[in-house]
């Protein structure tokens, strides 16, 4: 039933199928009133009722009162009137939410006592909109983000945004507001509707329903948080049990620097978030990866230190056991292995074995030597550890087993006795010593839980430091110049000598066993194999477990410690106020997409993308390709050779649109075989989030040693984002940005060209700059400009770089930021595609096609209203604190300037506007009261983890 292709007779009427989907209607905005009522909109509303009221009298007269009244909103109308129950498209279900839609209205005069004055008037603009319908609606919209008093020469941002600006603000919670929050909080109410129309009650008659199911309880698992309060942290306990082994004390100089009213510094946001940044681009480009300078040294090959440390083979199996234990249900420890494409391979496609170093709670190794944070972060892992400990104290009986996994069963065999001294149960901490594994523990069994835990905690923040400082900094780990060292597997087992390797992999039974890994940072395994051999038991045991609980804490209840001290760090880290609820909802969509992502899209497609939408973003997408083709022989910078090379690259490009082909969202039982393996219960959240785990790690490792399946995404269909992927030569749209403002089926091709249109040449400009340069057309880490196009296109970059340094934002205290040109010199570059997306457009026009007009934008060209909707895609609210933070570490210009920078460049743009030579904008305009814009985003790109937290940065 739910297909995103729509029926045939949708087909056919593509703007009352539109309508019909359309969450965001004025009438539901009515009903449930979410956002705020444009004037225009109001003034609709009022008709609208008025004329309701009338359809419901004409319907009464025509079948007989309350009967047809009662069946009225479940059933099609007659006149062409179209009143559909939403439930309609989804499932049958108990739960109706009604969205009423009048497609188009019986022709006839209205009463005459409606046409005096301004009831006359009124009269006809609801007659005109509704005539136009849908078109009339979006044009509504457009001409309510406009200030038609701005002079568009001036501040074109001003005049594109300045209405939406002022009627709307930034929601309490948040920092910025911008289309993409539009987009992205539209879309989790679609979802919201399409989850409360499924009965989960019913048996289950299709792969379909079954699919359906499995969201629905997934989704109540997580809601039920008098559920998930009453287990606790019971489902926890019996993987701590795994793990806890030996125990000890510690020394912890940083304790005491923490207080309420710390906040962190900007520098140590910066670094997390180029991290994250670097960790995107690693996958989607648009980043040129500093090249290597001189040889490498050939770490490996030099590892007698590493062979002196002589394997305890007994500790090294536990460590082994343990280590894939947690790697399988996806917690991150010590080292991690991740399959990815053979980067620097002679085929990126094929999935290669990847070692990385570990990360821990803390976002960058920076958090790592703060003392403050490392004083409030032990307290979190004590809090932790105390809840854990004294919890499996309560319930010294807990069962023996490992009870969401078979096949590790035998290794458990976690001693319970004696809980809960010495940690977690032996003897071998307590009093005698054996050679340092595990010293002499001070303190007594009298001592209190707390005070012994926090010691623990301790030991492994520091512990945990240790780690961080082993590792490469993101610009290395990142790089593939860098990161890419890859190791017969025998050479990289005799570095590791706490791990065995060929046990460790035989764990995830891949179907081919790997030949090399490809080590990020050689010198990591030394490192980590000496502080290894440097730690007694007890502590890796704190740290394991710790890890652990960090990695699960969202999906316990709100009352167990160690999600409040999750939280607790979390709000911390992130800003958030003290105290503040989270919101649950989103939590649990964000989890729902980890989860069952691909059946939620399913959903998602259905009821907000059609097939005809993929295939024209799809052509648009190849109208760009070409415009970029046809031009790159003729760009200054680049000579003929480059551009030959640039073309071959244009030539390969994938455009991918809407959603994925593996798993098959099309296809309900290709998604019910996909997610055959997952057991759902809709009262045990923490089950299914361990059980979805377990199942998507093993899916992972079944790919080593392939080739990349190409219909796969890193993207779920619901998702508001877009990438492309160098190694790939993927350009990637899912269904979830494929919404206004950046794209709408019903729209003239104007603004198609100008939003959506202008974010795909934003992301292809990258394919074939100096960050593209970088990959050839097979997605090789191979270089492919020449030395005088590197130099050309340098010189240029400069003056954009120039450009850019100009313009600022204002921040809280009244002062100018300026951009750091630099900085955003790649993105500026980017945007400056634009001109391509012009182009694509321009070209799309045949000869003999009046271009389609929307009502009540008459009077703008269709060039104007493409550059308007360029500019609608840059709405951005920011507080001023929040934009002087990005303008610092955000590669991404203000959303301000990304429209406006970009423009001005732009002679088409000129002429559209009838623009006379050297019209100033604000850069020019020193002292003018400019609002504080911060950064939107280009070219999306921002990969969700596995875990709860929604992110306000969105990529691009
Ligand atoms: C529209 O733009 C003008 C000129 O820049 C400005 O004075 C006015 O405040 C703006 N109006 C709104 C509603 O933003
Ligand atoms: C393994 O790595 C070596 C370089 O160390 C390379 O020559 C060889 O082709 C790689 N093997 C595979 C299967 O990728
Ligand atoms: C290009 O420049 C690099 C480094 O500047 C140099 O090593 C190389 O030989 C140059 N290539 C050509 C073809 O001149
Ligand atoms: C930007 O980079 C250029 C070239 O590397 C350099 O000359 C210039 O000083 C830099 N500007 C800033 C603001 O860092």
């Amino acid at each position: 039933m739910a297909e995103p292709r729509p029926s045939t007779d949708e087909e056919s009427a593509p703007l009352l199928d539109r309508d019909r989907r359309d969450p965001d209607s004025l009438f539901s905005a009515l009903m449930h009133p979410t956002r705020p009522l444009s004037n225009l909109e109001k003034v609709l509303a009022a008709g609208s009722i008025i004329l309701l009221l009338l359809m419901s009298t004409f319907i009464g007269l025509f079948a007989g009162a309350e009967v047809q009244l009662k069946k009225e909103r479940a059933s099609k109308g007659h006149d062409g009137t179209v009143t559909t129950t939403w439930t309609e498209t989804a499932t049958a279900t108990s739960t109706k939410v009604t969205t009423t839609t009048v497609g188009s209205v019986p022709t006839g005069k209205p009463e005459a006592s409606w046409r005096h004055g301004d009831a006359g008037e009124l009269w006809a603009v609801i007659m005109s909109y509704i005539k136009a319908g849908d078109l009339g609606r979006r044009a509504a919209d457009i001409l309510d983000s406009l200030n038609t008093t701005a002079d568009p020469c001036h501040d074109f941002y001003e005049f594109a945004v300045g209405g939406w600006v002022d009627s709307n603000e930034i929601p309490a919670d948040r920092g910025i507001y911008s289309s993409f929050n539009v987009v992205a909080d539209r879309n989790k109410k679609i979802l919201l509707k399409v989850i409360n129309s499924i009965d989960g009650t019913k048996t289950p008659n299709s792969a379909e329903e079954s699919n359906q199911r499995k969201i629905k309880a997934v989704y109540e698992s997580c809601m039920d948080l008098s559920q998930l309060n009453e287990v606790g942290i019971k489902p926890f306990v019996p993987l701590a049990d795994f793990l806890i082994d030996t125990f000890g004390p510690v020394e912890t100089e940083w304790r005491g620097s923490w207080d309420e009213a710390y906040e962190v510094p900007q520098e140590l946001v910066a670094r997390s978030d180029r991290l994250e940044e670097l960790r995107v681009a690693a996958k989607t480009g648009g980043w040129v990866w500093e090249r290597p300078t001189m040889e490498r040294t050939e770490f490996l090959d030099n590892d007698d230190d590493v062979e002196s440390l002589k394997p305890d083979t007994e500790r090294r199996d536990r460590i082994t056991k343990t280590l894939a234990w947690l790697h399988s249900r996806g917690v991150e420890g010590l080292v991690n292995f991740e399959i990815e494409g053979d980067a620097g391979g002679e085929d990126s496609q094929v999935q290669s074995l990847w070692l990385y170093q570990s990360f821990g709670g803390l976002p960058s190794k920076e958090y790592y030597e703060e003392a403050p944070i490392l004083d409030l972060y032990q307290s979190v892992v004590a809090g932790m550890l105390t809840d854990i400990a004294s919890n499996t104290h309560a319930s010294s009986k807990h069962p023996k087993r490992d009870v969401f996994d078979e096949f590790l069963q035998e290794l458990v065999e976690v001693e319970a006795e004696g809980w809960p001294w010495p940690w977690p149960g032996d003897d071998k901490g307590d009093g005698e010593d054996d050679g340092g594994k595990h010293p002499d523990v001070p303190g007594s069994k009298d001592e209190p839980l707390d005070k012994r835990m926090e010691k623990l905690a301790g030991k492994v923040v520091r512990f945990e430091r240790e780690l961080m400082r082993a590792g490469a900094d993101p610009e290395y780990l990142f790089n593939p110049h860098f990161a890419y060292n890859p190791y017969p597997v025998q050479k990289v087992y005799k570095a590791l000598p706490f791990l065995d390797i060929p046990a460790y992999l035989s764990t995830f039974a891949p179907r081919t066993y790997p030949e090399n890994i490809t080590v990020t940072h050689p010198p990591y395994l030394k490192a980590v194999s000496q502080i290894v051999e440097d730690t007694p038991d007890y502590v890796l045991s704190g740290y394991f477990v710790t890890r652990l609980a960090m990695t699960y804490a969202g999906a316990l209840g709100q009352k167990t410690g160690v999600w409040k001290e999750a939280r607790r760090l979390k709000e911390v880290l992130q800003g958030i106020k003290k105290g503040t609820e989270e919101n649950r909802q989103d939590t649990c969509l964000n989890w729902l997409d980890g989860i069952v992502g691909y059946i939620v899209g399913r959903e998602f497609v259905h009821e907000a993308f059609s097939a005809e939408a993929k295939k024209e973003g799809e052509d648009i997408i190849n109208s760009i390709v070409k415009a970029f083709h046809d031009k790159l022989p003729h760009i200054s910078w680049m000579d003929a050779e480059s551009a030959k090379a640039a073309q071959k690259k244009a030539e390969a490009i994938i455009p991918k649109v809407g959603y994925p082909l593996t798993p098959d969202t099309t296809n309900p039982g290709a998604l019910q075989f996909w997610y055959r393996m997952l057991e759902i219960k809709g009262d045990d959240f923490f089950g299914n989030v361990l059980r979805s785990t377990l199942v998507e790690e093993a899916r992972t490792w079944q790919t080593l040693g392939r080739k990349r399946d190409r219909q796969t995404w890193v993207m779920y269909p619901q998702t508001v984002n877009a990438y492309y992927s160098p190694p790939d030569g993927e350009i990637v749209f899912p269904a979830g940005i494929l919404q206004p403002p950046f794209y709408d089926f019903s729209w003239p091709a104007h603004l198609k060209y100008g939003s959506f249109g202008a974010v795909a040449a934003h992301e292809l400009t990258h394919a074939f700059d100096n960050s593209g340069s970088q990959y050839d057309e097979k997605g090789r880490l191979r270089d492919w400009w020449t030395n005088e196009t590197v130099a050309a296109f340098e010189e240029k970059a400069q003056c954009i770089a120039k450009q850019y340094s100009k313009y600022y934002i204002v921040g809280p205290d009244g002062k100018k930021e300026h951009i750091n040109g630099n900085l955003t010199n790649g993105e500026d570059i980017a945007d400056s595609g634009l001109a391509q997306a012009f182009t694509a457009w321009k070209s799309s026009l045949s000869n003999n096609d009046a271009p389609l007009r929307l009502p009540g934008l008459e009077h703008y060209t269709p060039e104007q209203l493409f550059f308007i909707s360029f500019g609608r895609t840059w709405e951005t609210l920011i507080r001023p604190q929040t934009a002087v933070v990005r303008i610092r570490t955000d590669p991404h210009s203000p959303g301000y300037w990304r429209a406006v920078g970009t423009l001005r460049n732009l002679p088409a743009f000129h002429q559209a506007f009838d623009c006379p030579v050297g019209s100033r904008d604000r850069a020019d305009q020193p002292g003018t009261d400019e609002p504080a814009q911060g950064r939107a985003v280009s070219a999306l790109v921002m990969i969700r983890r596995r875990d709860d937290s929604g992110s306000d940065r969105f990529p691009l």
